[in-house]
């Protein structure tokens, strides 16, 4: 079947089967085209939390579509590439946490979205690259462990007078952009705006001009009055920040920066998905009442 006839049978099929999909802005092109939504990790959990319709079909990571079923326990959360996963969100366990409980007892343990729902079931609130400052300065505590990107925990200390303890994570893609990719960027691309992702380790931040989360990114760039930008994050960005904000001239800070968890999805594994309404994520009762607490606690902050 060509892209076109799966394309068909996958929006008849949506309809059939009440679905919505959700796509992360790092998806293929070809996905991001059939979806309903598609944002960062922030928008997307706030859509499985209020959007309509008995399945949600997640095409991102697993954690993500875990944060989904989480949210909406009462609708069927599919995840159409079974093995998508987060690296980093295997950086830090629930075990880990009880433990560093017990060495820092007065601080507040805040787990960046990227995580799996154990984790977040012990900690006391989440947040993404969106709100991560903002969900830190809500807290009471003077001192906050952060778990699990270290990059991220840094970037955040910026912007607080609280003490943030970083967690040794980081993401397999971001850490990897050099300084020395963002002078041959710009060497290349003279005169860019050069925005980075919070993910990116602490001295790329430094000669980066703007930090966002990716839908952050795709707004600065369709607003803004410069008419070139270089990309520092996951690449699969640059499809919808052409497709949105036509005249801008987008280039990527490193070639390099590619998931490959989040090209797993393609539009043959979608269709699949909604045909068989699986593979199904879901999270146990208990676990998910925990780890819904830190989330909600987080939607409640933004
Ligand atoms: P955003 O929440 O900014 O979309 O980031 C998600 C992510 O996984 C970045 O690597
Ligand atoms: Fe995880 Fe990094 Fe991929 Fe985002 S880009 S899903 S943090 S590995």
């Amino acid at each position: 079947m060509n892209d076109n006839g799966i394309i068909e049978k996958i929006i008849a099929l949506k309809e059939e089967r009440d679905a919505i999909i959700l796509a992360h802005n790092y998806q293929e092109g070809p996905v991001q085209d059939v979806a309903d939504l598609i944002g960062d990790s922030l928008e997307l959990s706030r859509a499985a939390a209020t959007l309509d319709g008995s399945v949600i079909i997640f095409c991102g990571v697993d954690f993500m579509a875990e944060t989904a079923a989480i949210l909406s326990p009462q609708k069927k959360v599919i995840l159409p590439a079974h093995d998508a996963g987060c690296p980093m969100a295997e950086m830090v366990t629930a075990e880990e946490i009880r433990s560093a409980r017990a060495r820092f007892p007065d601080a507040a343990v805040v787990a960046y979205v990227n995580t799996t729902a154990e984790v977040k079931a012990e900690s006391d609130i989440c947040c993404t690259s969106a709100n991560a400052v903002k969900v830190v300065n809500s807290l009471p505590n003077d001192q906050v462990l952060f778990v699990p990107d270290r990059n991220l925990a840094r970037y955040v200390g910026r912007f607080t007078t609280k003490q943030v303890i970083p967690w040794e994570g980081y993401c397999i893609v971001h850490d990897l952009i050099t300084v020395e990719d963002v002078t041959m960027a710009k060497q290349g691309h003279p005169g860019a705006e050069v925005l980075v992702h919070p993910e990116c380790r602490p001295e790329v931040i430094d000669v980066a001009d703007f930090v966002y989360s990716t839908s952050g990114m795709i707004r600065h760039v369709c607003e803004g009055n410069e008419p070139a930008y270089i990309i520092g994050t996951e690449i699969g960005i640059l499809y919808r920040m052409q497709k949105d904000c036509p005249g801008k001239s987008c280039y990527p800070l490193s070639g390099r920066a590619v998931c490959t968890n989040m090209k797993k999805t393609n539009l043959s594994l979608l269709f699949r998905s909604l045909e068989n309404l699986a593979p199904q994520v879901t999270v146990p009762g208990p676990i998910a009442k925990r780890a819904r607490n830190a989330i909600e606690r987080m939607l409640a902050v933004t």
